[in-house]
């Protein structure tokens, strides 16, 4: 069964074609990198229009390089949300409009539950239950993975998402956007232990995240020491405590996930799952611990339509569709 999946959550447009919810026959990905970084962040209009003069070519282009057709296609799936109302509308729109023309069934998924399903195009697919860690720009959960679609969600951030601080650092530390690639380029040659930066912890609620008191205690080192930003070692210093930090917050929360299910497997996803240094630290923690740990690569942590496919496959298997009404969310 081959399912074309549609992601334009955020500043990403893309399409992919993926056999059987395992396979990736053609995965295109259109980032908008160029467009957004004069401004240090997503302009949700800017992208929305982008999205707009992107979505047909990139559509076609996941149909060429999976040397199909259209009317080769058994099923859509897009992203539903969340994520921006105008960005969502457009995939949305080019979903319905094919669907309908084409006779086509059509599924809308939830991008979170998305990024946990690109654990199912590695080689070595989890086994349930697991706990997975998704880690995004406006996400940071962790739950309980019984099926395809049942999941509980064990904790969350209370303010900032991992990707957020990332992204906000990056922007005090004057490096632009994206800025979860620069900080990691930057920290890279950094001495992780240079700054004492803090990592929250709530007592009553040891699964919960918070990366507001990170980001504004970085802030406070900039505002006391401005000439961090003109010396070369000290800000590297600064971005590789801050990702040590981050880093930490995320792999406790999640062996400890892992002790209270009694689960002996961690997937994790989403763009921050992208960072080498956080890959690192879960590989070594993995082999410590004695967990089996499950990282998509890169490609298919950042956003894109493969792991929408895969999800949309379960989904339209199971018998759901999306009518013609059926509407975006930009939260939940
Ligand atoms: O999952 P994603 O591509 O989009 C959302 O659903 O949000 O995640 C984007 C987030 C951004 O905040 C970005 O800064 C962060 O992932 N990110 C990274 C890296 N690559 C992307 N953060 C740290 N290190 C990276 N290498
Ligand atoms: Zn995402």
């Amino acid at each position: 069964m081959l399912v074309l999946g549609i992601e334009t959550s955020c500043d990403e447009t893309a399409a992919a074609v993926v056999a059987d919810g395992r396979v990736v026959l053609s995965s295109v990905v259109a980032t908008q990198f160029d467009l957004h970084a004069q401004y240090g962040g997503v302009v949700p209009e800017l992208a929305a229009r982008r999205h707009l003069e992107n979505i047909l070519p990139v559509i076609q282009g996941a149909l060429d390089q999976a040397k199909i057709s259209i009317n080769d296609v058994d099923g859509l799936a897009v992203t539903q949300g969340p994520g921006l109302i105008g960005a969502l509308v457009i995939g949305m729109a080019a979903a319905k409009a094919l669907a309908f023309a084409q006779h086509k069934p059509l599924v809308g998924v939830h991008h979170l539950q998305a990024h946990i399903m690109a654990a199912f195009l590695t080689e070595a697919p989890p086994e349930f239950p697991f706990v997975a860690l998704v880690v995004s720009g406006g996400h940071t959960n962790l739950y309980k993975v019984d099926g395809f679609t049942e999941m509980t969600l064990l904790g969350r951030s209370r303010d900032d998402a991992a990707g957020e601080a990332f992204d906000k650092v990056a922007k005090l530390m004057e490096l632009g956007y994206p800025g979860g690639v620069k900080i990691e380029a930057l920290a890279a040659s950094g001495n992780p232990a240079a700054y004492s930066l803090p990592r929250p912890r709530i007592r009553e609620e040891p699964l919960t995240f918070s990366f507001s008191g990170l980001k504004t205690a970085v802030a406070h080192q900039l505002k006391q020491h401005p000439e961090i930003l003109l010396a070369e070692t000290a800000k590297r210093d600064l971005a590789a405590s801050f990702q040590a930090a981050v880093v930490e917050s995320l792999t406790s929360r999640a062996g400890l996930a892992l002790m209270e299910t009694g689960c002996t497997q961690l997937v994790v996803c989403g763009g921050v799952a992208a960072n080498g240094a956080l890959r690192r630290a879960l590989n070594n923690q993995a082999r410590a611990a004695g967990f089996q740990l499950c990282l998509p690569p890169l490609a298919l942590c950042t956003d894109n339509a493969a792991m929408v496919a895969a999800l949309g496959y379960r989904r339209l298997m199971a018998g759901e569709r999306l009518d013609l009404t059926g509407d975006v969310f930009s939260r939940g």
